[in-house]
């Protein structure tokens, strides 16, 4: 069996590192391919290193631009490379334009070049088409051969859509499994203190959604909330190049004045910084889960989630919506307020996700197309 696996930008990057290494560790020859959506070395590179991921096998190098400008690159540069590859297996992760671009080429090659498409996260939903993530996720999953999901919840939306229940794998969360092996790595950067931080006396936020920060409306009242929660407690956000871009076209610098500004961290600083949090307010969906798994109380600043389960069995609570200064701290402190009592983490949710995985690529059923 020889299988591709799909990477372009960094929330993928930490769905790929353990399927590769589990594929390694089982002698089953994995083929890496970049698609250089995401290119700077803090969004990039960083993971790569901090993941121990491979070299890519194909790079890709499509870089940034409009929707249909990045995803055609991608389509175009990733034909060749499938034919040329002819692999059993298209591993496709997540929901970014590499995602859908690179499972829409495999899918209309799949005679030609004798493979089939896997999509991990498959099933995730937050019935808000504005998303443009959610666009992704419905066609990657109406594509995918095999459908991989992190959630027991995810099923259900699936089947909704008209997927075969045979084409539908529960298997757990594979971005817990980097989580919980580089823990230990994470914390011994000590990262909170090298920012001058104590460690639960600190909030961390990230924002980057495009709903959330082109605007200057809707920009300018998240940091405005951030400033009026760093009243009480330092609040440390490091800054995604869009949201950067954005700021500055805004001229609203100054409303950074009261927050801790650092550039994209690192998958281990990153993991550090969240870690020792005591509160964390962010739009990211991977971070999401993560607080849920470090079991730190997380506000999202966005109107829906498709990863409810942090809500219901996680740690997680939406700010109310829309956004306001005053809806903002409300969340914030009853994030503040949450008892320190752990809830067991969702089920697959346990470092193993990559295993099963693999085993349904190994033998996916007669039901999988
Ligand atoms: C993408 C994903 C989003 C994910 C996010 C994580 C899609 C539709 N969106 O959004 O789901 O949460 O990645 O970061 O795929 N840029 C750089 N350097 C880079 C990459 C981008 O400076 O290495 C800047 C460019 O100005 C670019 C902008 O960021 O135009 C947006 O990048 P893009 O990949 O289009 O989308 P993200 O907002 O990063």
């Amino acid at each position: 069996m020889r299988v591709m696996l799909v990477a372009g930008a960094r929330p993928n990057f930490m769905k790929v590192a353990p399927i590769l290494a589990n594929l390694e560790s089982r002698g089953i020859e994995s083929i890496l391919v970049h698609t250089g959506q995401h290119y700077d070395a803090a969004l990039s590179d960083a993971f790569f290193r901090d993941l121990e991921i491979k070299a890519p096998d194909h790079h890709l190098e499509v870089g940034s631009g409009s929707h249909a400008v990045q995803t055609a690159r991608v389509m175009e540069a990733f034909e060749p490379v499938l034919l040329d590859e002819a692999p059993d297996w298209v591993v496709v992760v997540g929901d970014v334009n590499s995602t859908l671009a690179t499972a829409l080429v495999a899918s209309k090659l799949k005679a030609e070049v004798g493979c089939h498409v896997a999509h991990v996260e498959a099933g995730l939903r937050s019935r808000d088409w504005r998303m443009p993530e959610e666009v992704n996720r419905v066609l990657t999953d109406q594509l995918a051969d095999l459908l991989l999901t992190p959630s027991r919840d995810a099923r259900q939306h699936l089947e909704a859509e008209g997927i075969d229940a045979a084409r539908i794998r529960f298997v757990g969360n594979v971005m817990i499994d980097t989580l919980l092996r580089r823990l230990p790595a994470a914390r011994e950067r000590a990262t909170p203190a090298a920012h001058g931080l104590r460690a639960h006396e600190y909030a961390v936020a990230t924002v980057h959604r495009p709903s959330n920060v082109d605007g200057a409306g809707e920009l300018r009242t998240i940091l405005e909330s951030l400033g009026a929660v760093a009243r009480s407690l330092p609040v440390v956000l490091p800054l995604h190049p869009r949201t950067a871009g954005s700021i500055e076209r805004h001229g609203l610098g100054g409303l950074l004045e009261p927050l801790t500004i650092t550039p994209p961290l690192g998958y281990l600083d990153m993991l550090g910084l969240l870690d020792q949090a005591r509160v964390v307010l962010t739009d990211s969906g991977g971070i999401q889960e993560e607080t849920t798994a470090l079991g730190i109380p997380c506000v999202t600043l966005r109107e829906q989630t498709e990863r409810p389960i942090t809500v219901t069995e996680g740690t997680n609570r939406l700010a109310p919506w829309p956004l306001s200064e005053a809806g903002v701290l409300e969340a914030f402190s009853a994030a503040m307020a949450d008892g320190a009592e752990r809830r067991p983490a969702p089920d697959g949710w346990d470092g193993k996700a990559a295993v099963r995985i693999v085993d349904a690529l190994l033998d996916p059923g007669a039901g999988a197309r």
